[in-house]
């Protein structure tokens, strides 16, 4: 299978998201970042406007939880039936229990890490998870620059998944143009998020060209 290419709706016309979700129909799924203004200093949407993206969608919901406390609020997302919920390491209490709850509802469960959270940090729990989503800028922000110390450990998880025969998808989310997404790529990423790279320009064309740069590596 090809590389995955989910589009960041925060690079989006917020005043414009059912057209915006239109533009990216040939994307794997839309990445939706759902941030408090606590966990990061910046904040985006809730449940009724994911509510609303799930309605109108013609691809599956990838969600980034950059939110405190996700173990209370995962669940109102797991219940409108998105494709997969990430919340992170650093924010959880009971990432396995959590896990379980999202996964019994039928999504896929992933756990994100921080730039500065090592792989080692969730190796004994990963098990229980469908994807791992290691951030390769801080969070909080779009347009940011690509951060390539975060690629060992991503080789790390890419080769214990491969080890223990572990079916785990692995996201890169932070700066990934065509410049970047083929690094990311060789390091064992498989699932790729680009919010401004993907609409900055004609998306449908952009996101042809992520796939191609990926695929090239
Ligand atoms: C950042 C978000 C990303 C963001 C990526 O905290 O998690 O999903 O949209 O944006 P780009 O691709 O512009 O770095
Ligand atoms: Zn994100």
């Amino acid at each position: 299978m090809g590389a995955r290419i989910n589009p960041s709706l925060l690079a989006a016309d917020f005043a414009s998201l059912g057209t915006e979700l239109e533009r990216i129909s040939s994307a794997d799924a839309a990445h939706v970042d759902v941030m408090d203004g606590h966990f990061v200093p910046n904040l985006t949407i809730g449940v009724p406007v994911v509510e609303r993206l799930q309605a109108v969608s013609p691809v599956p919901l990838d969600l980034h939880l950059m939110i405190e406390d996700p173990d209370r609020w995962a669940l109102d997302y797991a219940d409108l039936g998105v494709w997969s919920i990430t919340f992170h390491a650093e924010a959880v209490t009971a990432p396995v229990t959590l896990a379980r709850r999202l996964r019994e509802k039928g999504v896929r469960a992933g756990i994100a890490i921080r730039p500065g959270t090592p792989f080692e940090a969730v190796e004994e729990i990963i098990g229980s998870f469908d994807q791992l989503l290691v951030m390769t800028v801080e969070p909080g922000f779009g347009g940011q620059s690509f951060m390539p110390e975060t690629m060992p450990k991503l080789r790390r998880a890419a080769e214990y998944a491969k080890r223990t025969g572990l079916e785990l998808q692995l996201q890169v989310d932070g700066g990934i143009t065509s410049d970047t997404i083929g690094i990311a790529a060789e390091h064992g990423a498989d699932t790729f998020v680009a919010g401004s790279a993907v609409f900055r320009g004609e998306p449908s064309e952009r996101i042809a060209e992520l796939r191609a740069a990926a695929a090239a590596h």
